[in-house]
């Protein structure tokens, strides 16, 4: 092993300095689960999904620093039991109808669920009370499927220079808001060409007037599963 190499799952992958565990994974063509990241955004390792074993410990693979000599599990049934319990209480927390939604196919939580063989949401659903909002003119933003990634948060932030979207309150309170004075998208400067319009993982953000422009069966993820779609690299839509 060079002195730039972990091990992950047996096999030895090289890394360079500065990269965290899941980024140097991806870019050998080792997928790890995840939600929250985005490889041009800032790491958050609020999701957990892309959890693994590091020299027996649990770590967000997203936010941990790769290590000379470590030892990284990702693909064994116990890290991937903890992986879809996280998932099943994303699906409990919102309300997520994958039949009916517009982003079936290329949803990653779906194709999350369907890479960890989540047969059924196992909690009990919390069917929370949540609003849509479609007053802007071209999106719109549906809070009961948003996962509380904050990749718009940060994409917004940190790219289009806006701020448009925010998470406020704690725990099991935590919800997105949209920093207008009224908290609606249409009050916000939010536009079709930021980057917050571009990552959310889920159907949170929706386009208008484009619905079922791909037919369901041909999309991203119903054509190849995620472990091999998804390198890490920009949405696909
Ligand atoms: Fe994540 Fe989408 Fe919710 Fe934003 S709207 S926090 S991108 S799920
Ligand atoms: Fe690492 Fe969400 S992808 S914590």
């Amino acid at each position: 092993m060079s002195d730039s190499c972990f091990s992950l799952d047996g096999a030895s992958i090289a890394f360079a300095a500065g990269q965290t565990i899941l980024q140097a994974a991806m870019d050998a063509g080792h997928y790890i689960p995840h939600l929250c990241f985005h490889p041009e955004l800032k790491p958050h390792g609020s999701c957990k999904v892309c959890s693994v074993r590091v020299d027996g410990n649990m770590m967000a693979s997203c936010t941990t620093p790769a290590r000379q000599g470590m030892k990284v599990e990702s693909a064994t049934t116990e890290v991937d039991d903890q992986r879809r319990a996280v998932v099943q209480m994303l699906f409990v927390e919102g309300n997520h109808f994958c039949p009916s939604c517009e982003q079936s196919g290329r949803c990653k939580l779906q194709a999350t669920a369907y890479e960890l063989q989540m047969t059924s949401p196992h909690f009990d659903h919390f069917f929370p009370d949540r609003a849509v909002d479609a007053s802007h003119p071209d999106f719109l933003l549906d809070f009961n499927r948003c996962i509380l990634c904050s990749l718009c948060v940060r994409a917004s932030r940190d790219v289009d220079q806006k701020a448009v979207f925010g998470l406020a309150g704690r725990g099991i309170g935590t919800r997105l808001i949209v920093n207008s004075e009224s908290g609606r998208l249409g009050d916000s400067d939010f536009a079709a060409t930021d980057k917050a319009a571009q990552v959310c993982p889920v159907g949170a953000i929706l386009r208008k007037r484009q619905g079922f422009n791909v037919p369901i069966g041909q999309r991203t993820y119903d054509v190849a599963p995620i472990r091999e779609s998804d390198r890490g690299g920009p949405e696909k839509r």
